[in-house]
C-alpha cells in the first residue's frame, strides 16, 4: 500500500482524531472524581425522589450494592417497580421499595409523607433527585397552579423536606442532599414573578429560564435550611452531578440530526448516568463530610457558587418564607 494513498491518509487522520478524542474523554473521566466511600450501608434508610431513570436509578443502584434499604419515590410506579425488581434481584442484600410521589401535586406530597413515616422509624438520608425540563413557552402549570419547574423542582421538594424534617432529625447524624445543577448560576429568583405571571423578559427567553430559576431556588433552599440545621446533626449538601446523558431534555423535541450532531459533544463532554451518580453518591454517603455541616458541590469537590453569592442568605430566608406560605406549611 503507497502510505501516500489519499484512503491512507484519511484512515490516519480518523484514527489519530479517535485517539485524541479517547485519550481527552479518559483524562476527563479521572476529573470528574469518583465517590471513594466503600461502606457497609446494610439498616441505612435512603429517600431518593425521581429514581426510576437517569440519575436517580443509577443512585438507588450503587447504593443498593452495599447492602443499603432504599425507598424510592416515583411518579412512575409500574416503571419503578421494574427498576425496582432488577435491582433487588442484582443485590439481594440491599432492600429496595417503590411508592408513588408526585412533585407537581402538594397533596400527592403529603400523602407520600404521610405514608412513609408510618412505615419508617428512621430515615438516614433524604435525596431530592427529581427534576422536570420543560421549554418555556410550554407554560406548564402544576396541580397547585406553580409554574412547572418551580412547582416541581423546588417547591414539591420543599414540602416533602419539612414534612420528613422531625424523622430525619430524630435519625441524626442524617444528611439532606439536594440535586441542583451548575444552570443555577444562570438563574434569577424575582419575588414578583415566581410562576412567571408576566412575561419573561425578552434576554433571558430560550434560557430555559424556568428550569434555572428553580435549580437557584435548589441551592438556595439548601443553603437556607443548612442556617436552620445549625445546632442539629444534619447535614445539608447541594450539588452538580455534571453533564449526563440522561432523559431530562425529553421534552424538548430535539431532531434526529439534532442527535447526531450532538454525538461527538456528548462522547467527549458528557457523562453516563453511573459517572454522574458519584457527586450524588459522595454527598450521601463520604465518610470524608462527616463533620462537614454544609457545601455545594461539583466532582466530588467543594464549588464556589456565584450566584449563592450574589443572592446571599437574605434572599435565600426570604424565598423559604415565600415558599411556606405558597405551600401552606403548617409548623
Ligand atoms: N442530566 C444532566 O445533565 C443534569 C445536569 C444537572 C442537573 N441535573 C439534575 O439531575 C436530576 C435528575 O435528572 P436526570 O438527568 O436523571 O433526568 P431524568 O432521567 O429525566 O430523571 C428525572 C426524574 O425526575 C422525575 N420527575 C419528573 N417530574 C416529576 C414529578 N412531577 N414528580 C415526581 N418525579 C418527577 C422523573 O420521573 P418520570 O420518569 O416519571 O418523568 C425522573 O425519574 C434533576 O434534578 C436534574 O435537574 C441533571
Ligand atoms: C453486603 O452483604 C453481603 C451479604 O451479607 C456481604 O457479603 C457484603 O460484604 C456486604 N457489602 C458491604 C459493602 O458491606
Ligand atoms: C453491615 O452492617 C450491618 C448492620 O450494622 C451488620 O449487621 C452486618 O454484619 C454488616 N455486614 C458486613 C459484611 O460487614
Amino acid at each position: 500500500m503507497n502510505m501516500w494513498d489519499p484512503f491512507a491518509i484519511a484512515a490516519a487522520a480518523g484514527a489519530s482524531i479517535f485517539t485524541l478524542g479517547y485519550l481527552y474523554r479518559v483524562y476527563r473521566n479521572k476529573q470528574w472524581g469518583y465517590c471513594d466511600s466503600k461502606s457497609n450501608l446494610s439498616g441505612k434508610v435512603f429517600v431518593i425522589t425521581g429514581a426510576n431513570s437517569g440519575l436517580g436509578k443509577a443512585t438507588v443502584e450503587q447504593l443498593c450494592a452495599r447492602n443499603a434499604t432504599v425507598v424510592m419515590a416515583c411518579r412512575n410506579i409500574a416503571e419503578g417497580q421494574e427498576v425496582a425488581k432488577k435491582i433487588q434481584k442484582k443485590y439481594p442484600s440491599s432492600v429496595v421499595t417503590v411508592k408513588h410521589l408526585d412533585l407537581s401535586s402538594l397533596a400527592s406530597v403529603h400523602h407520600f409523607a404521610e405514608n412513609l413515616l408510618q412505615e419508617y422509624p428512621k430515615i438516614d438520608c433524604l435525596v431530592n433527585n427529581a427534576g422536570v425540563y420543560m421549554p418555556d413557552k410550554e407554560a406548564r402549570k402544576t396541580a397547585d397552579g406553580f409554574e412547572i419547574h418551580f412547582g416541581v423542582n423546588h417547591l414539591g421538594h420543599f414540602l416533602l423536606t419539612n414534612e420528613l424534617l422531625e424523622r430525619i432529625k430524630e435519625s441524626a447524624p442524617s444528611r439532606i442532599v439536594v440535586v441542583s445543577s451548575m444552570l443555577h448560576e444562570k438563574g434569577n429568583i424575582d419575588f414578583e414573578n415566581l410562576n412567571f405571571e408576566k412575561e419573561i423578559p425578552e434576554s433571558r427567553r430560550g434560557a430555559g429560564a424556568g428550569y434555572c430559576n428553580s435549580k437557584l431556588a435548589n441551592g438556595l433552599f439548601a443553603w437556607e435550611l443548612s442556617k436552620q440545621l445549625e445546632d442539629t446533626d444534619i447535614s445539608v449538601f447541594a450539588l452538580c452531578p455534571g453533564w449526563v446523558y440522561t432523559g431530562l431534555f425529553r421534552n424538548s423535541r430535539i431532531p434526529w440530526y439534532g442527535y447526531v450532531a450532538m454525538l461527538p459533544i456528548a462522547f467527549l463532554f458528557m457523562r453516563g448516568p453511573k459517572s454522574g451518580a458519584q457527586t450524588i453518591l459522595y454527598c450521601a454517603t463520604s465518610e470524608s463530610l462527616e463533620g462537614r455541616k454544609w457545601g455545594f458541590f461539583r466532582d466530588c469537590k467543594p464549588y464556589e457558587s456565584k450566584a449563592l453569592q450574589r443572592c446571599g442568605l437574605d434572599t435565600a430566608k426570604k424565598l423559604w418564607d415565600v415558599s411556606a406560605k405558597l405551600v401552606k406549611l403548617v409548623k
